[in-house]
């Protein structure tokens, strides 16, 4: 379920007016009835609270310099990687916000023959990226828990940094949601960490923030993420492993 509006639709004051009990006489005329605002999964709220809504910080890390330097200068060459998969005017949904213009470029990417839906459940996110997609208006932000998304079928979906972020469960719901929402000859578009090579000079210290900051995201050291489909069978897979095996990209193809 999801709480939509175009990415230039102000529909979120009023949302937050009632959602805080504030007294709103007068709502503009124009707001469509929105549906319930969605739960914010303990996850995100106790791990990544942080760095994913507290205010202050979002306004510190939404650039793209942050992401480029997390990302140890391969944000460029993965988000690159993704957009190879995907081709414009193709209805395409991303699975999450992501800092940093990602969004606006793939929207650049889909062009205007194409929809771009994009998914969030923390609302300072979705305003955001509503913000930076107003020039869009062929992208969709919606506000809710992708993992709830009822749309009809994609031609691609794109993960992007998302996965390592989700308790190992959830991992195997979402992965296998993904694959039930593309078209036959469809994709799906990982691109994620990964169990870096011994040799990695990175490997200690991504460890070391992994074990303070991100519980859920040695999950992707130990498991293929082939291995959390449900029904792999139904789709052929390939996978290229980036920069000394610290990143990933994985291309689930929809046979039929
Ligand atoms: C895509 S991930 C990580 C992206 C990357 N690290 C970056 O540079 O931004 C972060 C986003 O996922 C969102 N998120 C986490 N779980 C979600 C869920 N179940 N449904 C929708 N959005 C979710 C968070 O609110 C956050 O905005």
């Amino acid at each position: 379920m999801s709480n939509v509006a175009r990415s230039s639709t102000p529909a979120t004051s009023f949302r937050t007016a009632v959602s805080a009990g504030v007294q709103t006489e007068n709502p503009p005329v124009s707001l469509a009835p929105v549906a319930a605002v969605p739960e914010v999964p303990d996850y995100l709220q106790d791990v990544y609270y942080w760095a994913y809504i507290n205010p202050r910080n979002v306004k510190l890390l939404d650039r793209e310099f942050v992401v480029r330097t997390i990302l140890w200068q391969q944000h460029r060459k993965l988000q690159n990687s993704a957009f190879v998969e995907i081709e414009a005017g193709q209805r395409v949904l991303q699975s999450a916000c992501v800092y940093g213009s990602f969004s606006a470029n793939l929207a650049e990417h889909i062009g205007p023959g194409g929809t771009l839906d994009v998914f969030d459940v923390a609302e300072i996110q979705v305003v955001n990226t509503r913000r930076k997609l107003a020039a869009y208006p062929n992208a969709t932000v919606h506000y809710g828990n992708v993992l709830e998304m009822d749309l009809e079928p994609f031609d691609t979906v794109c993960c992007y940094f998302l996965l390592h972020e989700l308790p190992d469960t959830y991992k195997r719901e979402a992965v296998n949601l993904f694959l039930s929402k593309v078209v036959p000859g469809g994709k799906v578009v990982f691109v994620d960490y990964h169990k870096p090579r011994w040799w990695h000079p990175l490997k200690p210290i991504t460890s070391l923030v992994f074990d303070t900051l991100e519980p859920f995201a040695k999950g992707l050291w130990r498991n293929e993420i082939k291995d959390l489909a449900d029904q792999p069978e139904k789709f052929t897979w390939r996978k290229e492993p980036r920069f000394g095996d610290l990143f990933q990209k994985v291309v689930a193809t929809r046979i039929d």
